[in-house]
């Protein structure tokens, strides 16, 4: 029993460790969802221990029939009214930080999509829109409203340490809102099974000083700086790359895969999955499914030597 209960602490703190922490809230969100999950533990300790108490005194008690009618009273209150009250006031809590989180404001406003199996950023901005993937870079203390839809699967979006997790559905919006409260980079993940890679679909959200985050966000709306005669974009030229990916500033336009603007300012590779070296990038597209099996992106094992290390150059260039 001891060693049982030893096994299920190790466990749970195991699952603790780490930035993906919901007990260690981050944002304002998360910290009412902490609340109400201590405010429920500890609820649910007291009453487990009131009903075992009541329980162990009603078995040892000698019945006494002239207090029947006390019994009774006893069991429609502890019963019967408690339960009501105590679930029903838990159901108001719960839709009042429901309300709050998925309210339709935010001082910023991001577009995310789900995609297979990535996540197509957009911030919406008051100059235009300005487009990334798989980081979510948020100033701090100021409420960021999220939109999210999906692709073509069912995805959920979850930065553990920020607040809670939303579904992303295709042909709807849904929204939610993040209000940082700590800087750090905390991990965010698809929390809902959504195909092969669904345990590689996770994304960095860097949370930043307000100013440090408006100067990122005004490097990112620039186009990319690319010198057309660069041998490395000459290779993605002819490789096609450009029929999925967009590299604004360039004639590389491709809608499909994740936009490559600024690629290499990105902290990580694939999702959120590899650091973003020059090693793990020439991996990526030469052995691109045993980098990430499923995904839909074809791997180019023919390139190689000196028209791979072109590529992957020009590509690290794009910060
Ligand atoms: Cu996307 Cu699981």
């Amino acid at each position: 029993m001891k060693s049982l209960a030893s096994l299920a602490l190790v466990l749970f703190l195991a699952g603790c460790e780490g930035r993906h922490n919901w007990l260690a809230a981050a944002g304002e969100e998360a910290r009412s969802v902490e609340t109400l999950f201590w405010v429920l533990l500890a609820g649910a300790a007291v009453i487990w221990s009131l009903v075992i108490g009541a329980a162990t005194y009603a078995h040892r008690a000698e019945a006494k029939p002239e207090r029947e009618q006390e019994a009774r009273r006893f069991i429609l209150w502890g019963g019967v009214a408690l339960p009501v009250l105590v679930v029903g006031g838990l159901l108001v809590w719960g839709l009042l930080i429901l309300r709050d989180i998925t309210a339709d404001d935010g001082a910023l406003t991001v577009r995310v999509d789900g995609e297979r199996w990535w996540w197509r950023v957009i911030y919406d901005t008051p100059e235009g829109l300005v487009t990334t993937a798989n980081e979510i870079r948020l100033p701090l203390g100021e409420r960021a409203l999220f939109r999210l839809t999906a692709d073509d699967v069912i995805h959920s979006f979850w930065v553990p340490a920020l607040g809670g997790k939303m579904d992303m559905i295709p042909g709807r919006e849904t929204t939610l809102a993040l209000t940082p409260k700590r800087l750090g980079n905390w991990g965010g993940l698809c929390a809902e099974f959504c195909g092969g890679a669904h345990a590689l679909m996770r994304f960095d959200a860097i949370v930043m000083e307000p100013e440090d985050f408006e100067a990122w966000l005004a490097h990112e709306a620039q186009p990319a700086q690319v010198d057309e005669g660069d041998p490395g974009f000459a290779v993605f030229d002819e490789e096609g790359c450009g029929a999925c990916h967009t590299i604004r500033g360039t004639n590389a336009q491709g809608p499909v895969g994740p936009d490559l603007t600024h690629l290499a300012a990105r902290d990580k590779l694939g999702a959120g999955i590899y650091e973003m070296t020059p090693e793990t990038m020439a991996r990526w597209i030469t052995e691109t499914h045993e980098m990430k099996p499923d995904i839909d992106m074809p791997a180019y094992p023919d390139l190689q030597g000196a028209r791979l290390d072109a590529l992957v150059t020009f590509l690290m260039s794009l910060e």
